[in-house]
Parts: structure tokens; C-alpha cells; sequence
């Protein structure tokens, strides 16, 4: 690549691939793919249309309205559904636009089924219950009610009915707990004769742990993009289509006693070689720095982060011809400086480097470079 001094791989086709393997493996359920955050920072529109092509998919996922309609500017006609929370003003661009709106308040509800109504259209909805991650949904123990208020409203149809979990890995018994409350809302329902045909409750995480609660569909979108959330052996071949790559830009030498990078916080121990690389915070890279010259506010900082890798906190990593370094300065908004002494006779300027960076943290603006059925193409964001 000589156009830019980073860029992200993203191998579409073998996106296509995970999408296979995870269809296969959920043996007939319906399979939501969650887009939300630009595709999990991979370009929303370019995921959404391999979905769309690969027949896998049943239905996308995202977080607000105008995700949603971009999508369907861009010409994605797979069902959506918004799974956040909306206000009664986009009630026209949900309907006009045949969404599917999650709702857990009544006047949500009635404000869809009065511009249905004015359209002379039917707007479906899914209704989100709360059953322990106290973010947005109706309580479990208020849902029959509402399920109830809701169907009885004109021109809307309740095509479904979700949790979502506070801790699918981290809390098992939580979990289950969720699971329950979710299960008995449904019994109330089907007591009452009243069916709903998309049941849903798991996340990639909850999946893998809990099939018993597959129910009509699956929400994904860590495993998808190729990320095992499991730390165990996953029971489907899951590959990594995405890559963050970087060029080693600079390389120089610093004296021992010598200090390096904003605010002085790192002193050469010894004669060394330093390397730059073109990326930083902007960039969503926020590799932690090592050994830095001890005062208050790094002290404290230093306790943090290793209470961080205590609990497993990912540190993003730089590796450079499969070597990885120690990160010194990593303050600069485009640019982290890293140690390449211990390597210093292998490295050389131009050196592609490979980055990790927190998916959905990374830039819009860093170049997204694709391949499909084995060609190649650059896309930018705006
Ligand atoms: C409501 C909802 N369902 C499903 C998911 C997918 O989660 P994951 O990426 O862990 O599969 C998300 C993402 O955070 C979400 O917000």
C-alpha cells in the first residue's frame, strides 16, 4: 500500500465465510447480524450488502435510526431492526422507510401506529423487556401488560419480543436469571394465546453459552466480524477478516538520561533506538506505554493498568515483522512512539507493522482497504 501509512484490511469473503459457519451451526434459527458502529468499525454499508448476498442473514441490527436509513439509502432492503431506543419525531423515517422499531415505551407505540396509520402502512415493532441490564425495555414484570397495550394498537404489528443480557460470559447465574424472567414473560403470553414470532435473547457470547435460549433468532455481531468472545474452542470455523496495518515512519537513536515524548515521561535507561508509527488516540489506538518516569499521576495511572491487565483488560499490541514492542509514548493524537532497540538491526523504515485496535474505536477516516471474490478495492469514509 503507497497511498497511505495505515490502513485496515477487511477480507469480505471471509466475513461470508463466518456467516456460513455460523448459519450452519444454529440449524434453522434466524440469524440477526448487528451493523451498528459502522459494522463494528468495518464499514456498515460493505458488511450489510455481503449479508445481503450471501443469503445467510435474516435480518440486521443496529443501534439508532440513522444507521438504519443509511443503510437503506445505500440500498440494503434485508430487514432492520432499530434496536435502541427512538423518539416519537422519527416515527415518519422509521415507517417511510419500512423499519423495524424497537419499542418499551406507550407513546413510542402510539406515535408509530399513528403515522402507519396516516401512511396507510403497517409498522412493525419488537419490544424490548428488561430483564436485569437496566438500559432501556419495559420490565419483565410490566411486558404481558404492555404486549397487550401495544398489539391492540392500530396499523402496527408485534413481530417480536427481546432481552439482552448484562453479562453473558462474566455472570452465568446472572444470566440464567435473565433468561428466566424472559421465559416467564413468554409463558404469560402463550397462556394467553398470544403469539409472537421472533423470541430473542442471545448475543455471540450467549449464544455459545446458552443454545436452550436460541429461541426463534440469534443477535450477532463479535463472532461474526471474527472475534471468539468464548476463550474456549469455538464448535464452528470462525476465521479474522480484519487487519490493522501500519508503517514503521521513523527511527532514531535517543542517548542514555535522555527523555522522550510529551510531558518527559519516559527517560532512556540506556542508548537506544526508538520508532515512530503513524497512528494515535484519533485513531482509536490507545496502546498502553511502559516504564514511564515516575511522578503522582503516572503512579497512579500505573496501578490502574495493571489492575486493568489483572482483570484481562485488552492492551492494545504492535507487532512488527511478527515481533511485538514495547509502546513508549502513546500521547499523541496520530503518532506512538515504541522501543526498537532490541530489535534494531531487523527493522527498517517502511516495516509493515500490525496493530490492534478496539474495532468500533477505530477512525472512520482510516483507509478501509476490502477484498471480494478476490479483488481488491480502497474505500473512505466521510
Ligand atoms: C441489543 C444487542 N444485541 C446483540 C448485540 C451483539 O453483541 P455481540 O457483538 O456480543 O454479539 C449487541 C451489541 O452490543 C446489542 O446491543
Amino acid at each position: 500500500m503507497d497511498r497511505a501509512n495505515t490502513w485496515i484490511e477487511m477480507n469480505l469473503d471471509e466475513l461470508e465465510e463466518n456467516m456460513s459457519s455460523v448459519k450452519a451451526w444454529l440449524n434453522g434459527k434466524k440469524l440477526l447480524f448487528v451493523v451498528k458502529a459502522n459494522g463494528y468499525g468495518s464499514g456498515a454499508l460493505s458488511v450489510s450488502k455481503v449479508a445481503e448476498e450471501s443469503g445467510k442473514v435474516d435480518y440486521l441490527g443496529v443501534t439508532h435510526v440513522e444507521e438504519a436509513l443509511e443503510l437503506r439509502e445505500g440500498g440494503i432492503s434485508l430487514p432492520i431492526l432499530v434496536m435502541g431506543e427512538a423518539v416519537p419525531e422519527q416515527s415518519k423515517w422509521i415507517v417511510e422507510h419500512d423499519l423495524t422499531q424497537t419499542v418499551a415505551t406507550k407513546e413510542m407505540a402510539e406515535a408509530l401506529s399513528k403515522t402507519a396509520k396516516e401512511k396507510n402502512k403497517t409498522v412493525k415493532v419488537h419490544i424490548k423487556v428488561d430483564t436485569g441490564l437496566r438500559r432501556y425495555g419495559i420490565s419483565y414484570e410490566e411486558a404481558y401488560q404492555f404486549v397487550k397495550e401495544v398489539m391492540a394498537l392500530e396499523n402496527l404489528c408485534v413481530e417480536g419480543i427481546f432481552t439482552h443480557f448484562a453479562s453473558a460470559v462474566g455472570d452465568e447465574a446472572f444470566s440464567r436469571l435473565q433468561i428466566k424472567r424472559f421465559l416467564s414473560v413468554l409463558k404469560q403470553l402463550e397462556e394467553a394465546n398470544i403469539e409472537i414470532p421472533l423470541k430473542h435473547v442471545c448475543n455471540s457470547e450467549g449464544a455459545l453459552l446458552y443454545p436452550e435460549a436460541h429461541l426463534d433468532m440469534v443477535r450477532m455481531g463479535n463472532l461474526l466480524y471474527g472475534m471468539n468472545p468464548y476463550k474456549k474452542e469455538l464448535p464452528m470455523k470462525i476465521v479474522n477478516p480484519w487487519k490493522v496495518r501500519t508503517k514503521v515512519v521513523v527511527l532514531k537513536r535517543v542517548e542514555k538520561g535522555q527523555t522522550v515524548g510529551y510531558g518527559r515521561r519516559y527517560k532512556a535507561k540506556k542508548d537506544m533506538v526508538i520508532g515512530v508509527i503513524p497512528v494515535g488516540t484519533a485513531d482509536g489506538f490507545m496502546a498502553k506505554p511502559v516504564d514511564t518516569v515516575p511522578n503522582f499521576s503516572t503512579l497512579t495511572k500505573g496501578v490502574g493498568s495493571l489492575f486493568a491487565k489483572f482483570l484481562g483488560k485488552r492492551v492494545d499490541t504492535l507487532k512488527v515483522n511478527g515481533q511485538a514492542f514495547e509502546i513508549i509514548d502513546n500521547m499523541s493524537i496520530q503518532q506512538t512512539i515504541f522501543d526498537a532497540t532490541p530489535y534494531k538491526d531487523k527493522i527498517q523504515i517502511g516495516d509493515i507493522c500490525e496493530i490492534g485496535i478496539r474495532r468500533p474505536c477505530a477512525n472512520a477516516k482510516i483507509l478501509r482497504v476490502y477484498s471480494r471474490h478476490g479483488k481488491e478495492y480502497f474505500h473512505y469514509y466521510e
